[in-house]
């Protein structure tokens, strides 16, 4: 196998993929998927994708994302996203993607919570991340080598080389001109999330151990409507798109109690009606649901065939029978701190593109569906950086292939006992005492005789954990409480 290439990508979600088809054919590329390649976050998104309708849509597009991101977005970043985004949608299209659209073939927008008028497009009904994933998987020209654990960034005197890989029971380094990290988020840091099996912090973890800067770590994202019960450690999404088209949260009396935490009831941003859900559930003692009954059963089974078919399997006769609900780790706003063309700050060479990425653009709280579309904007002006400056030889520097073992046999009890911290003292409701209690047990496992994997997972816990004790004042998602 050939160990030097042009371009590494590393991840194969929207971000990575897009990345790679922006790239020129006659550039030497490889993508590194550390499993299936559809194990990510894209594969899994449900409700859409956002994009300005029209010019005059464009300046609502960036005041509906700054008003739910607390005031705390990068402006620039923002525009660039809602300006650049009808651009970007176009290419998918020209290049043959359908989004849902009615008999006359125009496309269809639904809503979503925070946006002030619907511009969501969709695809599959429900499955908008599953056949977008699918498309551009179809459309790659590059190679992808599977079932690869990247275990280092090879950088040196601020300027990255290639990656350090685990495949195939061994270690070896990947050369490159140019390295993109496109690999996700934090998901497997917590209890219960939505997130891919794979998303689990360890690029966000590399780029820590080479005192590489993360911005924003403590915003992270709870989803409102998630189906927590079922045994799978990727909980089931409910998406919002079910309330921007009539579902609505009730308790278990059936009472409409989003109202009485803020006058948009189920269609507040995503960390107001999630709080609104947990302070209920803790002041009440009620269980929460999703209620369906706006929906006739022909209709939701052919606008939402996953969900139907994924309750239906789980026992849940939607839209009739309501869904319990709970909310669940979402999407980390936080990431590497990239400037607005996805060059990783103060390191040569290196990209970061996607949810792993921080451009500001999400602020303390994401706008629904904005995701999708930041892969796709910024995956393009990625692809445009370093076609303009690939060096057309670039001096090798060689990396000792070190060994090191990934995984320790203690690893798991504690990989389950981080996930259980971080969900009660890094989550929904923080407050000092409780992040300062999580902080010290992170710091004593970091001590302990663990394997690569968990150290990175605890090093971007532990990140998370201190942006938050920073953090004095509540903000969007990360919201503080008084202990009782
Ligand atoms: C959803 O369908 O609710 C998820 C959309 C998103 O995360 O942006």
């Amino acid at each position: 196998m050939k160990t030097s290439y042009d371009v590494l990508i590393i991840g194969t979600g929207i971000a990575g993929l897009s990345a790679a088809l922006a790239l020129p054919k006659s550039l030497n590329v490889l993508l590194i998927s550390k499993d299936y390649a559809w194990e990510c976050n894209t594969f899994y998104a449900q409700g859409g994708v956002a994009v300005a309708r029209d010019d005059a849509d464009v300046a609502l597009h960036v005041k509906d994302t700054l008003e739910a991101g607390a005031g705390h977005c990068n402006l620039e970043a923002v525009k660039v996203l809602c300006s650049e985004g009808s651009l970007a949608i176009s290419r998918l299209i020209e290049r043959g993607f359908l989004f849902d659209a009615d008999e006359a073939g125009n496309l269809l927008y639904t809503k979503e919570a925070a946006h002030s008028t619907n511009r969501i497009l969709h695809a599959g009904g429900d499955a908008t991340g599953r056949y977008i994933h699918l498309f551009l998987m179809q459309q790659l020209p590059f190679p992808i080598l599977y079932n690869t654990q990247v275990t280092d960034l090879l950088i040196e005197k601020n300027e990255c080389f290639g990656a350090r890989v685990f495949h195939n029971n061994k270690t070896f380094n990947l050369y490159a001109k140019k390295v993109i990290i496109a690999s996700g988020g934090v998901g497997s840091l917590y209890e219960y999330h939505t997130n891919a099996r794979t998303i689990s912090a360890d690029m966000q973890g590399i780029c820590l151990s080479h005192g590489i800067k993360l911005d924003d770590m403590e915003m992270m994202q709870f989803h409102p409507t998630v189906f927590v019960l079922g045994k799978s450690v990727r909980k089931q999404l409910l998406s919002e798109s079910l309330r921007g088209e009539g579902a609505m949260v009730v308790d278990e009396d059936g009472k409409r109690f989003t109202f009485e935490y803020d006058p948009r009831g189920e269609l507040a941003p995503r960390d107001v009606v999630s709080r609104a859900i947990f302070k209920h559930k803790q002041k009440t003692g009620k269980e929460i649901f999703l209620d369906l009954s706006a929906f006739s059963p022909e209709h939701f089974k052919e606008r939402f065939p996953s969900i139907y078919f994924n309750m239906n399997n789980m026992g849940y006769a939607v839209p009739t029978q309501r869904v319990p609900i709970s909310p669940a780790f979402h999407y980390s706003m936080g990431g590497i701190k990239t400037d607005l063309h996805g060059h990783v700050l103060h390191v040569k060479d290196l990209y970061a593109v996607g949810e792993c990425a921080h451009t500001g653009v999400h602020g303390a709280n994401r706008l629904a569906s904005n995701s999708l579309l930041e892969g796709l904007v910024f995956s393009a002006r990625v692809a445009k950086e370093i076609v303009q400056t690939i060096e057309q030889e670039k001096a090798r520097h060689l990396f000792v292939e070190e060994e090191e073992e990934l995984i320790k046999e203690n690893d798991k009890v504690l990989k389950n006992e981080l996930r259980d911290l971080m969900w009660c003292y890094a989550g929904i409701l923080r407050d000092q005492e409780g992040l300062k209690k999580a902080c010290k047990r992170v710091e004593e496992m970091l001590q302990l005789p663990i394997g690569k994997l968990l150290k990175l997972r605890l090093l971007v816990s532990k990140e998370i954990i201190t942006s938050a004790l920073k953090r004095e004042e509540s903000l969007g998602a990360h919201y503080l409480t008084e202990r009782k």
